[in-house]
């Protein structure tokens, strides 16, 4: 990856983001990777190896068999790896609202918490519900709970001001994101957000594992060095990005999220229920029309990520002092499991909202 500085002291990631953050006039995405249409001088298809997990497994937790899923790798980049949306039809609606209705729930930390009393911020998704109905009914009405929501942070909370996660602010990570989870970690050895590298977790050995659900975003992926020249790519509903091995620390962001053009809002992906009913087992279940409809009104202007990094290796503790692991120059978050919610004005810089 060349390094390049651009003038007046702008280095060529800022000067890209920019680009991409910018509205008017709207940028050029011509240059954006398309992993649906890939350039064959910077793509690369990646055969994934599917034997160490059951088809069950996989299938359970929403997506197709690893064998008939589209990966791809970037050249400059190893260890990087785009699956281009692996779920089964239906199951990206679960997810989503997973992330909207049962993540921010209590005692899961949310960006609201920062100003708001736990009264206030209990029951975000009922309150947010009764707003939209009213919505419905012509009424003028505030911002819903839900369209303030940033970032949920799930399992070892992280502390934004000394950027560190610590022993005693946990609560338990969600058995089914485990599961989905799991199964993608395992491809980990060959495999507006501000730029940042995600450095404070304590094990870097593990793949950080990127979800997307809802309208697309532009994401850039840039290199060791803070000023190294981006590449940007589209991360649409329902795709998947590894960042394994020499990619884990590399620096990236979310300039932009695209709007969907009127009278074409939600991906057609994200409009198709479940094919065969649940089984009880099954972590993908059916939801309410009611739920459904609360999910579609959020999705139609909003992006869901959910980042899962791991923050401890298996046998390793936290240190007694942390003070080595802050970070001066990066800008980065969360632990065993981030969610954030990012809602198209939401990032800018390198800041988080809170
Ligand atoms: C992050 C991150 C990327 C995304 O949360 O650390 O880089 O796709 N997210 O939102
Ligand atoms: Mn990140």
């Amino acid at each position: 990856m060349a390094a390049s500085i651009a003038e007046h002291g702008e280095d060529a990631f800022r000067k890209l983001f920019k680009i991409y953050k910018r509205r008017n006039p709207p940028p050029d995405f011509s240059e954006v990777i398309h992993f649906s249409k890939p350039c064959k001088d910077k793509v690369f298809t990646c055969e994934l190896n599917s034997t160490p997990i059951s088809e069950e497994d996989v299938s359970k937790a929403g997506l197709r068999p690893v064998k008939d899923w589209r990966a791809f790798g970037l050249h400059g980049y190893p260890g990087f790896i785009f699956i281009s949306n692996p779920f089964l039809p239906g199951s990206q609606q679960y997810w989503v609202k997973q992330c909207l209705k049962i993540y921010p729930q209590k005692p899961n930390v949310c960006n609201l918490d920062m100003h708001m009393s736990s009264v206030e911020t209990e029951n975000i998704w009922g309150k947010s519900r009764d707003v939209i109905q009213r919505k419905g009914c012509g009424k003028r009405e505030p911002k819903t709970l839900l369209e303030k929501l940033r970032w949920v942070t799930l399992g070892y909370h992280y502390d934004w001001n000394s950027k560190t996660y610590s022993p005693d602010h946990y609560t338990p990570f969600p058995k089914e994101l485990h599961s989905l989870s799991r199964i993608l970690n395992y491809y980990r050895s060959d495999s507006s957000l501000g730029i940042h590298v995600d450095e404070s977790e304590l094990d870097h050995t593990r793949p950080l594992l990127s979800f997307s659900f809802g309208q697309t975003a532009v994401f850039l992926l840039g290199g060791t060095k803070r000023e190294d020249r981006p590449t940007a790519m589209f991360m649409n509903s329902g795709d998947i990005m590894v960042m394994s091995g020499p990619s884990r620390l590399l620096y990236h962001a979310v300039p932009c999220i695209i709007a969907a053009q009127a009278g074409n809002m939600l991906p057609p992906c994200l409009g198709q229920r479940l094919e065969t009913e649940a089984q009880g087992d099954d972590n993908i279940q059916n939801m309410s029309d009611e739920d459904w409809d609360v999910c579609y009104w959020y999705l139609q202007t909003s992006r869901v990520n959910v980042t899962v990094r791991q923050v401890l290796a298996s046998g390793q503790t936290f240190p007694s002092s942390q003070a080595s692991h802050l970070s001066t120059d990066s800008c980065e978050k969360s632990e065993e499991g981030t969610q954030k919610n990012k809602k198209r004005k939401s990032e800018s810089g390198c800041e988080r909202d809170t």
